[in-house]
């Protein structure tokens, strides 16, 4: 199977294709991305000499060269994991988002229609449901919730679902979607909360926590997340939707005191920073279809998995201290430094 994987010089595009050239070496991927800055190059080194991967550099939005590259590559599968992600950039900045999640989806589901791929997937997030009430913990997102949208970023993301089930409908085009929860793990940017919170306990920084933090995140391990899609790819129905999570709910603050704990560092690096606009409370996924249709359930529980992240980032100063630098220093100092939004 040729897998075209676009956006996979980020966190969980990158972590996809590890994951795939792993289990299915008999498959070949194709990574298209347009580095942008949360993109980066040096992520696929381990990959980039081996013979069933290849790269290019190319921007989703660009529908000629997509379609030019579908004519020379002939994909059979598609999964669209490029996207602008972080909800605090398209609060600042909306426009982008629009522009990749929206219009390149639809350009990479024209080309797909054009050239007759088997299955094109998109990688969604549960964040295209709303949010949910703190006071009302017996309540979950299931695949036919309402989509609710809070964000730029989240309305971007829950545009391309719609255009997606249109395409599917309209042009029957073989598609399905997955929408998962929050993600941690190795090579996620550390503008994130977690990466962020590591990366500047280490450096003995403030740990800027919006309003009290006790808004809520459903947890998941990215190589849990990568299972599931590789699942809905080779067993999903064509037209369905499929929820990701694995049943990890945590407070913001709590997350973030795990951290000061695991690393040895105090509390009072914890700063109570300006609230997100629009933040939303609470994020529960049911993942109830994925497992019973297809089996899936998650490997790694949270205790394993942020002792994981941690060491790793531990280990690979040289990959985030190469990305704390330059432009997300201006970034930075925008959205937390003195005058700064938050
Ligand atoms: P990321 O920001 O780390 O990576 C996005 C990648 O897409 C980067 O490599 C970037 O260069 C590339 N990209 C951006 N615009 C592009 C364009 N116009 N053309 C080509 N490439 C482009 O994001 P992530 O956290 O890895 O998220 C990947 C996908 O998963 C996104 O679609 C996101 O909405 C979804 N998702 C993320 C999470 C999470 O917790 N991070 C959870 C659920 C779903
Ligand atoms: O739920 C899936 C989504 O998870 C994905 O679709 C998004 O791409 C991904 O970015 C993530 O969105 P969140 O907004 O939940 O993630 P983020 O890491 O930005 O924030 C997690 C929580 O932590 C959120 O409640 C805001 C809070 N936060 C975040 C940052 C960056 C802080 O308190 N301080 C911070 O500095």
């Amino acid at each position: 199977m040729k897998i075209l994987v676009t956006g996979g010089a980020g966190f969980i595009g990158s972590n996809f294709i590890f994951y795939e050239l792993e289990k299915h070496p008999e498959d070949s991927i194709l990574c298209v991305d347009c580095l942008t800055y949360a993109g980066n190059l040096s992520t696929l080194e381990p990959v980039m000499e081996q013979e069933n991967f290849s790269f290019v550099k190319m921007d989703i939005r660009d529908r000629e060269g997509i379609f030019d590259l579908f004519e020379k590559t002939r994909p059979d599968v598609v999964v669209n994991f490029a996207a602008e992600s972080h909800v605090d950039r398209s609060i600042e900045n909306p426009q982008v988002f629009l522009e990749t999640n929206i219009i390149g989806t639809s350009i990479l589901m024209d080309a797909a229609k054009a050239y007759g791929v088997k299955r094109y997937h998109q990688v969604s997030t549960d964040e295209v449901y709303g949010d949910l009430p703190m006071d009302r913990p017996d309540l979950f997102f299931y695949e036919d919730t309402p989509l609710h949208t809070s964000s730029p970023y989240s309305s971007s993301k829950a545009s391309a679902d719609l255009l997606v089930m249109a395409y599917h409908r309209t042009y029957g085009l073989p598609v399905t979607i997955s929408r998962c929860s929050n993600n941690y793990g190795p090579y996620q940017f550390p503008e994130k909360l977690i990466p962020l919170m590591i990366a500047n306990a280490l450096a003995d920084k403030p740990l800027p926590v919006y309003g009290e933090g006790l808004n809520i995140r459903d947890w998941l391990y990215v190589q849990d997340h990568c299972k599931a899609i590789d699942l809905i790819l080779r067993k999903g129905r064509v037209g369905e939707v499929y929820n990701i999570g694995g049943h990890n709910e945590m407070r913001n603050i709590d997350i973030v005191k795990l951290i000061c704990d695991e690393l040895g560092k105090p509390y009072d690096l914890i700063r109570h920073v300006e609230d997100r606009k629009g933040h939303d409370q609470r994020y529960a996924i049911d993942p109830g279809k994925i497992h019973k249709e297809l089996g899936w359930l998650p490997d790694t529980k949270f205790a394993d998995g942020i002792r994981l992240t941690i060491q790793w980032y531990l280990d690979h100063k040289d990959w985030w201290e190469n990305i704390i630098s330059g432009d997300y220093q201006k970034y930075y100092e925008k959205m937390y430094g003195e005058g700064g939004i938050h």
